[in-house]
């Protein structure tokens, strides 16, 4: 069977590093917000080409602190997309403000610029794009909007680690930039974690207080805040992943170039890397019509897929508030039931990439 992920060969193949990585931070007996964590901080501000970042417990906090560190609250909207992991939308929740949904570009599946003015109201506070599948969406003209009509920018970069937009890395081009190292990430901790990287000192500093109940220092509690740092064991195993990542993002996109070339003549709609865009291929996602079929035909042939995401944010049960926005998103309906996500990580063999080629070509009767 080719599996959809599989981490364990990922820290096969650098063991002796990781294990050295975690036994230093535990001969040192400090375990939460010390020097690992400001080591990864700044390579990782470094990698990306932001003045700051800071270091926070999950990819889902880095969105909600970034929302309240942004002034973003209840009676505010965020104008997002619907065509996401759940986590965009909970953050956004957890800020107490609600939901505009925008619909997705029918090439890229990103936010679809043209469609934000619609959703701004006198409440809109934010516009909070997804740099979906390692895509980064439509940078410029959201930021020019966002300038235009006086609203925050929240990257989520949760899957867009090392990713370029116009020669800008993701995390860089809005006011914050909000990643996961959720362990099958392209940059995976082995456990939770999360990072927001931003250019403003002062919502690095905010961003720094609302991560550890509000401190400005010990024990001195400037604004309400919340339990989200990043853990030494974590820090010390991503500083030890970073050197890896970009040779990583070229190994995806060597298997997203082969797949593509393999499907070419299929009725496979592979996935579109929009000029000025530098895709990391985090998911490699394509479209097909019969798609539970088609996974069942792969499945037979030895080749796990999974779907990123059955069930797009307006149909969700948990947020049914949102279902009148429908008519808003067409082109997120259209694709829900046509995406599946084919294996794509960087330590499948060449061979493996050949069997997953072989196995869709004979789903689609080729
Ligand atoms: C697009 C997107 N946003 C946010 C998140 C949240 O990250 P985490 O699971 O680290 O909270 C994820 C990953 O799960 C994601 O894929």
């Amino acid at each position: 069977m080719i599996p959809f992920g599989d981490l364990a060969r990922q820290y096969r193949g650098m063991q002796s590093e990781i294990d050295g990585a975690v036994a230093q931070v535990l001969a040192r007996g400090w375990y939460v917000l010390g020097e690992k964590v400001e080591q990864f901080e700044t390579a990782f501000a470094q990698y990306c080409g932001a003045k700051y970042a800071v270091g926070v417990g999950s990819g889902v906090d880095a969105l909600h602190l970034s929302l309240v560190a942004c002034g973003v609250g209840p009676g505010d909207e965020v104008i997002t997309v619907s065509n996401t992991c759940v986590p965009t939308l909970s953050a956004v929740s957890s800020s107490g403000a609600s939901p505009a949904l925008v619909d997705a570009d029918p090439v890229t599946y990103t936010m679809d610029p043209g469609k934000i003015e619609d959703r701004i109201t006198d409440r809109t506070r934010a516009i909070l794009p997804v740099h979906l599948y390692g895509q980064c969406a439509d940078m410029d003209p959201i930021l020019e909007i966002a300038r235009r009509r006086g609203l925050r920018v929240v990257e989520d970069c949760a899957q867009a680690h090392g990713a370029t937009y116009r020669g800008r890395k993701a995390g860089t081009m809005g006011d914050t930039g909000c990643f996961s190292f959720y362990p099958s990430k392209n940059l995976g901790a082995v456990g939770d974690g999360g990072l927001v990287t931003t250019n403003d000192a002062g919502l690095a500093e905010r961003l720094k207080q609302l991560r550890n109940y509000g401190q400005e220092r010990r024990y001195y509690h400037k604004v309400k805040g919340f339990n989200s740092r990043l853990d030494e064991l974590q820090a010390a195993v991503l500083l030890a992943k970073l050197s890896h990542l970009d040779g990583w993002n070229a190994r995806r996109r060597e298997i997203a170039a082969a797949y593509t070339k393999g499907l070419s003549d299929t009725d496979v709609v592979c996935p579109v890397e929009a000029s000025g865009r530098w895709h990391n291929y985090h998911l490699y996602v394509v479209r097909v019509s019969g798609r539970d079929r088609f996974q069942e035909r792969l499945l037979a042939s030895g080749v796990q897929t999974v779907i990123h995401y059955p069930v797009p944010i307006h149909r969700q049960e948990a947020y049914a508030e949102t279902q009148g926005q429908a008519r808003y998103l067409e082109q997120t309906d259209l694709m829900a039931p046509q995406i599946v996500s084919l294996p794509s990580f960087p330590e499948l063999t060449d061979e493996e990439v050949g069997t997953v080629i072989a196995a869709v070509r004979k789903a689609m009767g080729r």
